[in-house]
Order: C-alpha cells, then structure tokens, then sequence
C-alpha cells in the first residue's frame, strides 16, 4: 500500500540530496573536526560550508549560527541563558500554545519561583495584542513566542512583538521550528534576539537544531564542556547531520515559492474540498496569517483518533488535536486556549503536506475520508441526537 504521508508539522522525510550530502561523512569522512590532523580538519571545513548554508536561509552572519541537537534543546538554551543573564528579573512571557519545549520548560520554571504569563489566544489562535502588551513590566527578562504554531500553522506577528519587547529593553526569542523552511525569514530584517529551528521539519535528519543568537546578545551555555561552537555549546559535533542540515537549508531556500504555490494550492483543494463534502466541519485557526502547508479541520461529534485510524487503512497519515493522557482522551491544550468546543475539538484533524506531496495524495484524501466520517458518525449518539434522533443507551 502506498504512504500518503500528510504529517510533516510531526517530522517530514530526509531529503534524498540531504542523504547523498550526508553519506561519505558516515562512512570515509569520520574524523573528529577538532583534530590537528588534515583527516579531520577537512571535515571541520565541510561544517564550515553546512554552517554557511544555515546562516544564508536565516539572513544570518557564521558567529550567529549555534548548532544543537534539535528543537527542544534550543528554546530550553534560550530562555535559560536568557535567565541566566538577567539574574535580577523573574519574569518571564510566553503564549498559552507554545509548544512543550517552551510550555512545559516555563510550567517547570514557574515552580522554581519565576512568575510566568502566558498570554491568551482568541478563537482564531490570534494573540490577544492587548494582554501581550500589559505583560510587558520592568521585571520581564525574556519573551518566548513562537512564530508559527506546530498545530493550526498560525503565524504570529513575531517581529512586531520583538519590537515592543525591545521597547521595555527585554529580550525576545522565538521557537520558529514550523516557520523555517516554510515562510521567508530574514534576521537581518528584523530585531528578534534568538531563533529555535529544528533540522526534522524541514527534510534534514532527526537530532540536529540550531539555536540563532544575535551578534552583541549576552549568552551563557546550556550545555558545558568542550569548545565548539566558540564554548557556546559543549559536544562533539553530530558531522552527518549538521551537513545534511546544511544542505536541507538550501533545499528549502530554493523550494520557498515551491512551498508557497504548489503546496498552498494542494492545501486549500484539501480545504476546500473537505469542506464541500462533510458536513458539521470548520477550520481551526486563522486562515488569514497562516502556514502554507497546515490544515487543520474538526469534524463535530466524532473522535479524533477513530478518524486516523480508519484513514490509516488507506495509508493516508495525519494527526490529530487529541492525545491519550491517563486513560482519556483530552484536546490539545491550543484548540483548548481557542475555546474550541469539546465535540469539535475531539474531532480535529491535522494535515501538514509537503513539496513532495502530489495532487493524487489530496485526491486520495478527498475520496476516502468523507465516507469515513459518515461511517464514525452513524455510531456516534452524539451525531444522532444532533440530528433529532433519540441516542441509544
Ligand atoms: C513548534 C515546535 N517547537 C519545538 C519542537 C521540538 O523540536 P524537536 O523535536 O527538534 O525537539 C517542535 C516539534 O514538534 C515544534 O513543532
């Protein structure tokens, strides 16, 4: 059975150039880029081309440029050097749909005496402009919104929000794991002080990241030990990965129109599509400032996870806006901060394509999951008493 994969927010495939790039530094390159000898320091070069690669995607400088093991790693990195620099505040300002990497972190620092604010969404998963702006107090010593949500594909006005984080003197990062490689990002045409990415969302290998810092932004290291990356973060370089990062970073430079066309395109066919056919739906999150490749729909009174499981069957794989915690089915915190109600919010699915999605994938999709639902619903009392019919005990 064909894959029609449809889950690239989750992790997306290497890219076939990226494995070529990476292959002889598994196999002939091995040597450590730290050495004296000639053997490795040809491979310290090839991190130097890879480190190139990044910077050019970013609008970045070389020094701005720290490589990390993913994601998680560089927002943890940069709210705590961000903490770490500004001993005397603790405050610290995020939003109610960060990511765990950054929402989690911030619950844990919470707990450790740092007053948090976590600034409140409206149904669209827009920020509330109002509240970010009374957050902003003397005491704030970092602000870490991310600038496009990993679940709906919102965009947030992150260089606007960088600016008026600035005006208080505050330091701003921004978790942009699901903008870049997605949306055009230009550091040098924006204030923002650091910037999280991760190499598995945008065709390079899993546990490779980078964590941007502006020039003149005091830093301290998450991770202490050796000298690479200039002391600013301790280990032995993952070579493989950060030259597959590398070249995955030109990829998405050259692919960035690709991203914006073809994929949108194939996005809202889905949409609409979608929405033409089944009944009781609705679009969660703003389709105003949103991802190109993001859609994320809710079919009322139906779960979420019976919906992936009967389109599984047809290889089609997507997300959805439930998790399984303790033995329950609970929505995601986001849909959650939006004000989703219960019976959409169970049902909400997540599609995130790529360019190496086809037409014949969505038509795929299109054919498939509107039987599908009928199918869910014909079981659901929900659906039933919706309709006028008495629910079956
Ligand atoms: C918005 C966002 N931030 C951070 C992460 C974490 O990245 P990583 O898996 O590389 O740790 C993810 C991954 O899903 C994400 O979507």
């Amino acid at each position: 059975m064909r894959t029609v994969y449809l889950d690239n927010n989750a992790t997306t495939m290497v890219a076939a150039e990226v494995v070529e790039e990476m292959l002889p530094y598994l196999r002939e390159y091995y040597g450590n880029p730290s050495s004296m000898h000639t053997f490795g320091g040809q491979v310290g070069h090839k991190i130097t081309e890879a480190r190139q690669k990044i910077a050019s995607l970013l609008g970045a400088d070389l020094d701005e440029i720290i490589i990390t093991s993913c994601g998680t790693e560089s927002d943890n990195t940069a709210i705590m050097s961000a903490l770490a620099n500004n001993p005397q505040k603790t405050h610290i300002i995020t939003s109610r749909v960060e990511h765990p990497a950054v929402k989690v972190l911030c619950e844990h620092l919470a707990q450790k005496g740092y007053r948090v604010t976590f600034v409140p969404v409206d149904s669209e998963g827009r920020l509330d402009m109002d509240a970010y702006e009374a957050s902003l107090t003397p005491d704030t010593a970092v602000v870490s919104i991310m600038w496009a949500n990993n679940e709906t594909g919102a965009i947030f006005p992150v260089e606007h929000l960088a600016r008026l984080a600035h005006e208080k003197g505050i330091l701003f990062h921004t978790d942009a794991v699901q903008a870049v490689g997605k949306i055009p990002v230009n550091m040098k045409q924006n204030a923002i002080d650091m910037l999280s990415l991760s190499g598995h969302k945008l065709h390079a290998p899993k546990g490779v990241g980078v964590l941007y810092v502006r020039k003149g932004t005091k830093f301290s290291p998450f991770l202490i030990g050796g000298h690479q990356e200039k002391g600013r973060r301790g280990g032995t370089e993952n070579v493989p990965s950060i030259v597959g990062l590398g070249k995955a970073c030109e990829l998405a430079a050259a692919n960035m129109e690709k991203e914006n066309t073809y994929v949108r395109d194939l996005r809202d066919r889905l949409e609409k599509e979608l929405c033409a056919a089944i009944p009781n739906c609705k679009i969660n999150g703003t389709t105003d400032e949103r991802l190109p490749n993001t859609l994320n729909i809710s079919f009322e009174f139906i779960e979420g996870e019976s919906i992936l499981l009967l389109m599984d069957q047809f290889g089609i794989c997507a997300s959805s806006g439930s998790a399984c915690t303790s033995g329950s089915l609970q929505p995601s915190h986001v849909l959650r901060a939006m004000g989703v109600p219960y019976t959409m919010a169970h049902g909400s699915i997540r599609f995130s394509l790529s360019v190496y999605n086809t037409a014949e994938d969505i038509d795929l999709v299109i054919r498939e999951l509107p039987p599908i639902i009928e199918r869910l619903r014909v079981l659901s009392p929900y659906w039933a008493t919706s309709q006028g019919a008495c629910a079956t005990a």
